[in-house]
C-alpha cells in the first residue's frame, strides 16, 4: 500500500464500489501529504468531510444493495459500516478539540480499514453479486 494508489488486490467485482473505495486511498495520500506539510490543518478538515461523504455516499450505497439482493450477511456487514461512522464523527470532534496526534490517528485507521474490510468483509460480497450479474 506504500503508493496509496488502487491495485488489483482491492478489486471486489462491482465497478461502481471499486470507484468509490479509491476515494479512500485518495484520503489516505491526502493524510500523508497533510502530515509533511506540518500536519496541515485545513488539509486535514478536508480529508475528514470527504470521508464523512464517502461514509453518505459509498456506505449507504454498497448497504443498499447488499439488502436489496438479500445478502446473507448484511446486519453483520452493516454493523462494521457503524464503526467506521462512529469512528469519523470522533475524528471529526477530535479535530475541534485540536487533537495532537489526530492525522496519525486518521492515517492508521484507513490503512486498517482498508486491509480489514475493503480488503476482506467487502471481498465476501463478490461472488454474491457477480452471480446476480452485478459486476
Ligand atoms: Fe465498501
Ligand atoms: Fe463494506
Amino acid at each position: 500500500m506504500s503508493q496509496f494508489v488502487w491495485e488489483e488486490k482491492y478489486d471486489v467485482g462491482v465497478r461502481h464500489f471499486n470507484n468509490q473505495h479509491k476515494q479512500l486511498l485518495d484520503a489516505l495520500r491526502d493524510v500523508y501529504k497533510a502530515m509533511e506539510n506540518k500536519q496541515d490543518k485545513a488539509a486535514i478538515a478536508l480529508v475528514i468531510n470527504n470521508l464523512i461523504k464517502y461514509a453518505k455516499e459509498h456506505l449507504a450505497q454498497e448497504e443498499a444493495c447488499l439488502l436489496e439482493n438479500k445478502y446473507p450477511d448484511f446486519e453483520n456487514h452493516k454493523k462494521l459500516h457503524e464503526v467506521f461512522i462512529s469512528k469519523i464523527i470522533q475524528f471529526y470532534d477530535d479535530f475541534k478539540s485540536d487533537k495532537f496526534s489526530l492525522h496519525f490517528e486518521i492515517a492508521i485507521f484507513l490503512k486498517n480499514w482498508i486491509t480489514n474490510h475493503i480488503m476482506v468483509v467487502d471481498r465476501k460480497y463478490t461472488d454474491f453479486l457477480n452471480n446476480k450479474g452485478i459486476h
